[in-house]
């Protein structure tokens, strides 16, 4: 096994995860980096050494973890597996002073719960380096040093570096979580569907923790998002290039824009989620670039659509309400589901309208015609973005219809 931050070995296997009806949107974000791309079930494959790996966690919007194949084993059962681990030479990757995090993904039949194989490992590895060196670092499952990941398929080990620790998704800006907040990651993917790219106008007028507004701010900025946290797993583990680490976040700074093209507006009807939204933009670096009100979506601020902002650069409203599950119930909220179908006509010709939901009962209530539907994961909920585009008279879909054929524009 050659050392993970061995810079002549550059093409170990890296595999990305990230949630179900990611993969598409995380593609195109390796592939917008230069790299290859295959995607996954609920990932993404692609190919790179520590210098890669950096970079990816820095840059990636839609990624949760960045995981290094470091070594392949055969394991029958855990007492096999201990064995297997205990071959590799841990010592060369964890400090004796550091701090240990593993993890799995495991279907054997003699592991029952992940935790038993997590422990197994952890003690075969920490057992290995007390072997090696006198000392053993510390370990528990807080993702606070270096991390290793397991993938166990009957007696097929795959096991990994995971670079990260924390999941990506936690930006570290969302101090002041709202009712039902979306995931910080599903929030860009939300972004990216729309095409929005910092051109024209962003409406986001059910904000709630003001994730989606963040998110397209950090976008339109070509902001980093890895900039906003405090740390990486991959900054202990040995052999770690603090140099290479601090070009690449200010390649990062120096690449970020100042300006936004066209305007970000957010608002709710409840003034706390509001607030909640400005002290987590504040933390995220972007207050400044967002306007905040607090109002009935009915009643948000429309700007006006420069016509020199071109088709790609119109305008982009996105209403994430709550459907049900969670919050509100559902008799109360096809009357809300309603009224968006009525902004939308009303307020919003020329736009393109979009409403994330996982209730497609309460979607027909929108009462238009969708022109796309991409579905995503919120947790284990199945939801839909559904996009209207918001034409000059804009029919009234005959039945209610979440997402019939496309119409052709003036139809
Ligand atoms: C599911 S939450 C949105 C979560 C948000 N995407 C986030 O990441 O935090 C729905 C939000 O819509 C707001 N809302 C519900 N009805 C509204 C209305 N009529 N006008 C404005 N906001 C409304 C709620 O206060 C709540 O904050």
């Amino acid at each position: 096994m050659q050392h993970p931050a061995d810079t002549s070995e550059d093409q170990r296997p890296l595999l990305v995860t990230c949630p179900k009806g990611l993969p598409p949107f995380l593609r195109a974000e390796l592939e917008a980096l230069g790299l290859p791309a295959r995607e996954l079930a609920a990932g993404v494959l692609t190919r790179g050494g520590m210098h890669t790996a950096m970079r990816l966690n820095l840059h990636l919007r839609t990624g949760h973890r960045v995981l290094m194949e470091i070594a392949r084993l055969h394991a029958a059962d855990p007492v096999a597996l201990a064995h297997e681990l205990g071959r590799l030479p841990w010592e060369d990757i964890i400090p004796v002073d550091g701090h240990l995090t593993v993890d799995s993904s495991v279907h054997n039949e003699h592991v029952r719960d992940s935790r038993f194989a997590n422990q197994k490992a952890k003690d075969a590895i920490v057992d290995r380096i007390l072997q090696q060196e006198g000392r053993r670092p510390d370990s528990g499952p807080d993702p606070v040093g270096a991390c290793v990941f397991l993938h166990w398929r009957e007696s097929d080990v795959t096991v990994y570096l995971d670079t990260t620790g924390a999941p990506l998704t936690r930006r570290g800006y969302r101090k002041m979580p709202h009712s039902a907040p979306m995931q910080e990651t599903l929030a860009a993917a939300v972004v990216l569907a729309t095409g929005y790219d910092g051109q024209g106008h962003f409406l986001a007028p059910m904000c709630g923790s003001g994730t989606l507004a963040i998110e397209a701010a950090l976008i339109a900025l070509d902001r980093a998002p890895g900039l906003l946290r405090s740390g990486f797993a991959f900054q202990h583990l040995i052999g770690f290039d603090a140099e290479a680490y601090e070009e690449l976040r200010r390649e990062a700074h120096a690449r970020a824009r100042k300006a936004i093209g066209g305007r970000i507006l957010l608002s709710d009807h409840d003034p706390a989620a509001v607030e909640a939204a400005r002290q987590n933009a504040r933390t995220a670096g972007v207050e400044g670039h967002l306007e905040f009100q607090a109002c009935d979506f009915r009643a948000a601020l429309v700007p006006e659509l420069e016509p020199d902002l071109g088709p790609e650069g119109a305008g982009v409203c996105v209403l994430n309400p709550e459907y049900g599950d969670r919050l509100g119930r559902t008799d109360q909220l096809t009357a809300v589901y309603a009224g968006i179908g009525d902004f939308f006509k009303k307020r919003l010709s020329g736009w393109r309208g979009y409403v994330f939901t996982g209730n497609a009962e309460l979607a027909k209530h929108v009462g238009l015609r969708a022109k796309r539907r991409i579905i995503f994961y919120n947790a284990k909920i199945e939801c839909r973005l559904l996009e209207y585009e918001l034409y000059q008279g804009t029919r009234k879909a005959k039945a209610p219809d979440a997402a019939a054929p496309v119409p052709l524009p003036g139809a």
